[in-house]
């Protein structure tokens, strides 16, 4: 099943969006399978951005989100990587949708509350990342069953 991995960053805590965050996911009928707060170290930020090392705002963005604790969450569920940068809507809040997390949340690229990966590759990198630095944040054991996940949502007996 694909993953994707949500990062509800320093402003997003700071601001007690936290449930809002996670709500819109839930809502959306995908499954949360790890959630841990954390303060995410200087090398970690800079491995987690390294596409973007070499950008002007590069040591702002690492400042930013090591500024404050982070919650890390992994997501599963059909197509959830497109489907979550949808629901997490556009990089600068000013562009993002209505109805959209940044659009609703959010005014400036710089502090834009939450992380979505880009890619399934690049969801399951950044959350075997975070795993290693956390001696896993992941539910392991039997798991639990997402009815948003399945058409026995649609059985009505
Ligand atoms: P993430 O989900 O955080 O990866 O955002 P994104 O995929 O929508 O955008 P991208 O990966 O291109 O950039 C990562 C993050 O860097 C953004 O979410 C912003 O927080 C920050 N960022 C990107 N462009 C700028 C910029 O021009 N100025 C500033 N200050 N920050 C930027
Ligand atoms: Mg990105």
């Amino acid at each position: 099943v694909e993953e994707t991995y949500i990062m509800v960053k320093p402003d997003g805590v700071q601001r007690g969006l936290v449930g809002e965050i996670i709500s819109r996911f839930e809502k959306k009928g995908f499954k949360l399978t790890g959630l841990k707060l954390f303060q995410c170290p200087k090398d970690l930020a800079e491995e987690h951005y390294k596409d973007l090392k070499g950008k002007s705002f590069f040591p702002k963005l690492i400042d930013y989100i090591t500024s404050g604790p982070v919650v890390c969450m992994a997501w599963e569920g059909i197509g959830v990587v497109a489907s979550a940068r949808k629901v997490i809507g556009a990089t600068n809040p000013l562009n993002a949708e209505p109805g959209t997390i940044r659009g609703d949340l959010a005014v400036q690229t710089g502090r834009n509350v939450v992380h979505g990966s880009d890619s399934p590759e690049n969801g399951k990198r950044e959350i075997g990342k975070i795993s290693a630095f956390l001696f896993s944040f992941l539910f392991s054991g039997i798991g639990y069953k997402n009815f948003c996940l399945s058409e026995e949502l649609m059985i009505l007996k």
